[in-house]
């Protein structure tokens, strides 16, 4: 098998397939794929769950080494990218919601978790859950909106597996080499789908709240903000929208 080929591993169930790989880092190689039917014990971000029963989509990807330590954001993003360019290969519109939630009718498809490390080596996984055939998370937290499921868009029914393999076919089109900065290539369709772009938003980040238009991403992944005070550029944060 030629090492630039992904490596799938097919779970039933599983607590969680970011889990999964963390406890088995030492034997897993660069570009594993774990997708799992049913996850346990889903992580969302910010210590939320993810449910995720049957009928969903729910996969990480092994990078190790990671691409460049400090890039997991901006893979992430990437990763957005690509799966919303098959979507729209569906004649369906999904857009980034920064950081990085796919959302299709200011409804939330689905969500990505990227978490890194450097023990035993560098490494970076980005879990992807998508709401297939049902729509069961609430991330009424800060956004306020209800969940949408893939399969109640589109006339013909989408299949998980053929579906992610779409997915990283077209992660190999963006950024078929890992080492460049993957929003050198991809950061244009990125703020072309930004969800909210040039609308008011207030950004959370701790206690404190930005108020402000959303301007666009920037070539680190940092959101940026146009508020009265200037221009705010954030790497971490939460967006709370919209305002009435
Ligand atoms: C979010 O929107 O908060 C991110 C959700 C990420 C969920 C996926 S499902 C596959 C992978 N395994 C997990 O435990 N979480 C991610």
């Amino acid at each position: 098998m030629s090492e630039n080929c992904w490596k799938y591993v097919y779970l039933e169930k599983i607590d969680s397939t970011n889990n999964y790989i963390r406890e088995n880092l030492n034997t897993l190689s660069d570009r594993t794929v774990i997708t799992a039917v049913e996850q346990t014990s889903g992580k969302g971000r910010l210590g939320r769950t993810w449910a995720s029963p049957p009928g969903g989509l729910y996969f990480s990807i092994l990078w190790k080494p990671a691409p460049i330590p400090g890039f997991a954001s901006r893979v992430s993003l990437m990763i957005a990218d690509a799966i919303c360019s098959v979507i729209g290969e569906e004649g369906i519109n999904a857009e980034i919601k920064w950081p990085n939630d796919i959302i299709i009718n200011n409804r939330k498809l689905g969500g990505i978790l990227a978490e890194s490390g450097t023990h035993p080596v560098s490494w970076l996984i980005v879990g992807v859950g998508l709401n297939l055939d049902i729509a069961p998370n609430l991330n009424r937290i800060g956004g306020k909106l209800d969940p949408i499921a893939l399969n109640a868009l589109v006339e013909k029914h989408l299949h998980p597996v053929p579906l992610l393999e779409r997915f990283l076919a077209a992660v190999d089109r963006i950024w078929p080499d890992r080492i460049k900065n993957p929003l050198e290539i991809c950061l244009n369709s990125i703020n072309n789908r930004l969800w909210f772009k040039g609308k008011t938003a207030r950004l959370a980040r701790g206690q404190e709240i930005s108020s402000g238009m959303i301007s666009g991403i920037d070539e680190s992944g940092r959101l940026i903000l146009t508020t009265a005070a200037g221009i705010l550029k954030s790497e971490t944060g939460e967006l709370i929208l919209p305002i009435q």
